[in-house]
């Protein structure tokens, strides 16, 4: 009995052991994309994108709602980008209302797309799984 206790009590003191370090090295780990710090420009056009509930239609990296398509990568989108985005945002078509930004908010907006875009891709299809159960995936900021 008492040898069993004593026995209990390493595999437990191991077991935390191994989650401490295992949890250090996830969160104190920071070898992959750059922290990005966003213009003024794309704060303002965060603040319209917020404002506007562009987000309960469209998704960033899939989050959002899903009556409109996802953007995270409009800005890099071959055919698309800066004046195919800004030729949406006044013109009201199908679902997606008619606004009424200024040029500059236009502007502001689509900074933010493209600083969004800069950070990654979704859906990333460049994903590797790897044996031991990591998924390496691909930043465009890699440090
Ligand atoms: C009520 C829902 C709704 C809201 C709110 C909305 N959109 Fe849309 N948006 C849509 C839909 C639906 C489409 C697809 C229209 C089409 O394909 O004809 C679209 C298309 C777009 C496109 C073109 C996407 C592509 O890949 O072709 C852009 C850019 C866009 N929206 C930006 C915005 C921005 C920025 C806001 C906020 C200021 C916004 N949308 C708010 C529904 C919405």
């Amino acid at each position: 009995m008492e040898n069993n206790t004593q026995k209990n009590i390493l595999v437990i003191t191991i077991l935390v052991t191994i989650f401490s370090i295992y949890n250090l090295s996830i969160y104190t780990s920071n070898k992959k994309g750059k922290v990005i710090q966003l213009s003024e420009n794309a704060i303002q056009g965060e603040v319209l994108w917020q404002n506007n509930n562009c987000w309960s239609c469209h998704q960033l990296y899939g989050l959002g709602g899903y009556l409109g398509p996802d953007l995270t990568n409009i800005y890099s989108t071959q055919n698309k980008g800066p004046l195919y985005i800004k030729s949406f945002l006044n013109s009201g078509i199908k679902a997606m209302p008619k606004f009424n930004f200024s040029e500059q908010e236009k502007e502001a907006l689509v900074s933010f797309l493209q600083q969004v875009d800069s950070t990654g891709f979704y859906p990333n299809t460049n994903a590797i799984i790897k044996p031991n159960g990591w998924v390496d995936i691909k930043y465009k900021n890699e440090k």
